[in-house]
């Protein structure tokens, strides 16, 4: 497959040349003035690409501040203790981004003799940096002519040349990736892909864009054609599998609350939080009630009828007083998962036995606080705050 395959029609040599320009000249006016972009320091603009993979420009600037301040170089980094880590990245969620850096700063320490690597093949090759990022950091940091093609920039894409691809499928990325190639400016390759992702985040943004301030608009086939409502192709996501929860909030008779930390791999690993136990019991209503997501798991079967509180004595070897559930619950989306969690709270005395695959421990209110929280344990929180029992 190749472009004319598609139907795109490529620009000649001086068409490609006015379109960097008008693409520059308006960059170096309008440019934001952000943090990462008074460096050229290839760590710094790493940290900056990864926490910018999730999370708006505005949130990031204060936690890239911080990070550096805290791991400045990526030996730092690399030897950082996982609780520091974590909680200097409380809050950004989708903990598996800091993991992986730490992951990738231990392999710059080993494999590159703790230089960043110069190349698009060496930056590719670090735990958590895909071809976008690669892209990112090869252009800005070592001025190398690399696109960095991600959402954004395959909108912008889509409306010059009205590609008919959806660009949530990433067997279409090629395309996008092509294109970017052609045009992208060798002389500032840096400058020509964040000149694109300021396009793409503000004036081009999916909400609310503004084409008619869009100073490449006389290139764009949708806009001349009118067809900007088509472009960008994408075809709607699947929605997130919901998931019903209960959080134990256990106190002993010092007022202390049992918390937990999930040693697993899964989306909370490393976290202290509120002992969790999923609940199957209504899997029922949620089939009739989420458009016939079915659930996947094995417990189903078994847990299904046992009431959580026997649920939980079991697995914790803690006999329990309950004492109320609250009647709200908390809710928080992951990328692929809706939780719903009620907050059943309760009373225990007696030490806590051993368990050989549980880490738990009791904690006052201002223990808790210093470690490292999920977003969803934050919330927990602030529900119980809310209600004066923390
Ligand atoms: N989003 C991702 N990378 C960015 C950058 N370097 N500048 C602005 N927004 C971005």
């Amino acid at each position: 497959m190749d472009l004319a395959d598609i139907g795109v029609k490529m620009w000649d040599e001086k068409k490609i040349k006015r379109f960097r320009k008008a693409l520059l000249d308006w960059y170096d006016k309008e440019k934001r003035d952000l943090p990462w972009r008074r460096t050229s320091d290839p760590y710094a603009i790493w940290v900056s690409e990864i926490m910018l993979q999730q999370t708006r420009v505005d949130t990031v600037i204060p936690y890239y501040e911080r990070f550096l301040a805290t791991f400045p170089t990526v030996k730092d980094l690399a030897e950082a203790p996982e609780e520091v880590l974590l909680k200097c990245w409380e809050g950004l969620g989708y903990y598996s981004r800091v993991r992986n850096m730490q992951k990738a700063a231990i392999q710059v320490m080993e494999e590159f003799g703790g230089v960043f690597p110069n190349t698009y093949e060496g930056i590719l090759s670090l735990k958590g940096i895909g071809p976008y990022t690669a892209g990112a950091i090869a252009s800005i940091a070592f001025g190398l002519p690399e696109p960095a093609v991600d959402g954004n920039l395959m909108r912008v894409i889509s409306r010059l040349f009205e590609v008919n691809l959806d660009i949530g499928n990433p067997s279409n990325r090629w395309a996008f990736q092509e294109i970017a190639e052609i045009l992208i400016d060798p002389e500032r390759p840096g400058d020509f892909n964040q000149a694109l992702m300021d396009l793409g985040s503000d004036i081009e943004s999916p909400v609310n864009p503004r084409p008619e301030e869009s100073p490449v608009k006389e290139f764009s086939a949708a806009y001349q054609n009118g067809t900007m409502h088509i472009y960008p192709i994408k075809k709607p996501k699947k929605k997130p599998t919901p998931m019903k929860w209960r959080a134990f909030i256990i106190q002993d008779d010092k007022g202390r609350f049992l918390v937990e930390k999930n040693t697993q791999a899964d989306l909370l690993s490393g976290f202290w939080h509120f002992p969790l136990i999923r609940d199957f019991s209504t899997v029922g209503e949620s089939i009739d009630l989420f458009e016939g997501v079915a659930e996947e798991n094995s417990t189903y079967e078994i847990n299904q009828n046992i009431p959580l509180e026997v649920q939980f004595e079991s697995l914790y070897k803690m006999k329990l007083q309950p004492t109320r559930i609250l009647p709200k619950t908390v809710k928080h989306i992951f990328s692929h998962q809706r939780w719903d969690i009620e907050l059943q709270c309760a009373t225990a005395s007696g030490a806590l036995e051993q368990h050989a695959t549980r880490t738990l421990q009791w904690v006052t209110k201002e223990e808790m606080a210093q470690l490292p929280q999920s977003r969803v344990q934050g919330k927990m929180c602030e529900l119980l705050a809310s209600q004066e029992l923390l």
